[in-house]
């Protein structure tokens, strides 16, 4: 192997580069700095093991700094002795995709570039992540790896080499590596095709079925135009905000009722089509609107597994449904009638990982507008999109005749989640602590009309694995089914977000179609009281309400 270019460059460790949630998150500028994404890359091939002559997958969103990024990672691994790295054209590939890749190649693991749903551009954010051969994002025990690995570097190895050019599909000698730049939607759309009865959803949109898919200028543009527009015969224009953009057209990329909120006026409004769906800034979120309905992420992970036997590539093979601790419990009540498994696990995808991997799981989803099955590793936002279509196809019912129905059969769940964004670390702590100090003593507490059954801060042990993860958020159950659940963004760039879920369980038909809002009023003013959140952090209000 020609090793004539390989430079050693000496560095020193910066002490912020722990990986959260979903990988490194920083503003542009941030990793900017020199040889702040070098150490954070040396220190992800320092910590995964033998990848010598195997193959790395890589790409991102698409947003500013991406192929910056790539350039330097590619030096990276061709000096650090990869065999091959496949790259999507032009540095794209969604989330889910690069999943798909990776699985499909049989990869030794991926590096996906994107601060998924955070706005990007100059001054905004960017992010970096490492995913294993399963698909998935890095166990915690790479990612502690890895942050050690950033405290202690001294030195990384690169090519003193000029840039590759990746904006045409073809294959490069990069000092002894190939670097195979692939179309980024190609592998994507090829499993969605043999997932999904693309026939039925065709015949149904050539029937007049419509719908509006919102981009938002993110990573899926390309992706939706594909699959949704040229394959499956939506109109032209059904796709809004297709083009991916550097900066997101200024947006902020997350799929909800307030960011993408032109999508939810027009599924509010008289030219409603009949579906709506939205994805996210790396393609991994989605969310669910009908005519005049919009469906909590919770409920869709409900419906689709209520549903899954009228999608060929499910029937019959549910072999259980995981939910992330906050999300609510509607598919809990799905699996009970299902007579299969149901699991409650800490916030984040990686968690679903291990028990997909080991059968345990099928279908899962967070109240985060995430929702994904085995096909990857990954949530997966057009997934998402393309099960209620083919739903949709079957049952050739209203997107809101299929809600209600089943919240009949079910129970509805009330949902919401309020955000109070960049607070001071310190008050949020407190918050949290305060609260951790509290819940032992809750339990059998008689707050207005309700009781406290059972109160904790979660703590999970991986059946498939046995590690314990603990800290991840206090839940406070009540007698009748609902939750307050309290816990921290791993996720924000500044300051601190305390997340608030509400949850009430209503089996009464005459009370199903109250505001949501009002519907959890009770429990919003108890998870007040007993956190002190207006005191302990000046907020008497959420910053954004999903
Ligand atoms: C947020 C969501 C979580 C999701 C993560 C990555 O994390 O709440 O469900 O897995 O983004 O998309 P958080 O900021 O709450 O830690
Ligand atoms: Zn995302």
């Amino acid at each position: 192997m020609p090793t004539s270019s390989i430079t050693t460059v000496s560095t020193t460790p910066f002490d912020d580069q722990k990986p959260g949630t979903s990988g490194l998150r920083k503003k542009v500028k941030h990793f900017q700095q020199i040889n702040y994404l070098e150490n954070f890359v040396q220190s992800i091939f320092a910590s995964i093991g033998n990848f010598q002559g195997k193959t790395l997958i890589l790409g991102g969103d698409g947003r500013f700094y991406n192929n910056d990024a790539i350039q330097v990672i590619l030096k990276m691994a061709s000096a650090n002795g990869f065999g091959k790295v496949i790259v999507g054209q032009n540095g794209i590939f969604s989330t889910p995709a690069a999943s798909v890749v990776i699985r499909k190649n049989q990869a030794y693991g991926g590096i996906i570039l994107s601060a998924s749903h955070n706005p990007g551009g100059p001054d905004e954010d960017f992010g970096i992540k490492y995913n294993t051969g399963n698909g998935g994002p890095a166990p915690e025990k790479i990612t502690d790896a890895i942050y050690s690995k950033t405290l202690e570097i001294t030195e990384y190895l690169t090519l003193d080499t000029d840039n590759i050019d990746i904006t045409h599909v073809a294959s490069h000698d990069l000092n002894g590596m190939t670097v195979e730049i692939i179309d980024s939607v190609e592998d994507y759309a090829q499993l969605m095709n043999e997932l999904f009865d693309f026939d039925a959803i065709r015949n149904m949109i050539s029937d007049g079925f419509t719908l509006c898919f919102d981009a938002m200028h993110a990573v899926t543009g390309p992706y939706a135009l594909e699959i949704l527009e040229n394959q499956l015969g939506a109109k032209k224009g059904s796709v809004i905000n297709g083009i991916p953009q550097e900066d997101f057209g200024g947006g902020h990329p997350d799929p909800n009722l307030v960011h993408a909120h032109h999508l939810a006026e027009l599924m509010f409004s008289e030219q409603s089509p009949d579906f709506g769906a939205a994805s996210d800034g790396d393609g991994d979120r989605n969310m669910i609107v009908g005519n005049n309905i919009f469906v909590t992420p919770s409920d869709s992970l409900a419906i689709i597994t209520a549903n899954a036997d009228l999608v060929s590539a499910y029937k019959g093979k549910v072999m259980g449904v995981a939910r992330s601790m906050p999300t609510s419990q509607a598919s809990d009540q799905v699996a009970k009638k299902m007579g299969i498994e149901s699991y409650e696990t800490p916030t984040g995808w990686k968690f679903f990982g291990n028990l997909m991997d080991a059968d345990k799981v099928t279908l899962c989803g967070e109240e985060s507008f995430g929702t994904g099955s085995s096909h990857i590793r990954e949530k997966d936002g057009l997934w998402a999109v393309l099960f209620w279509l083919n739903i949709l196809a079957v049952r050739k019912e209203s997107v809101a005749d299929i809600v209600k129905q089943h919240w009949h059969e079910f129970g509805r769940n009330y949902y919401s989640r309020h955000d109070y964004e960049a607070i001071e670390s310190d008050s949020a702590n407190n918050v949290m602590e305060g609260l951790r100090n509290k819940v032992k003593n809750l339990i059998n507490t008689q707050t207005g009309s309700l009781t406290i059954s059972y109160s904790d801060d979660f703590c999970y042990t991986d059946p498939v694995d046995n590690s314990v993860s603990d800290h991840q958020g206090i839940r406070i159950g009540f007698n009748n089914g609902s939750r307050i659940i309290f816990r921290l963004s791993g996720t924000g760039t500044s300051g601190a977000t305390l997340r608030i879920y509400y949850e009430s369980y209503e089996t009464n038909p005459d009370n199903m179609n109250q505001d949501t809002q009002q519907a959890l009023d009770e429990l919003i003013k108890i998870s007040l009281e007993i956190s002190d959140l207006q005191t302990l952090t000046g907020r008497t209000e959420a910053t954004v309400i999903t």
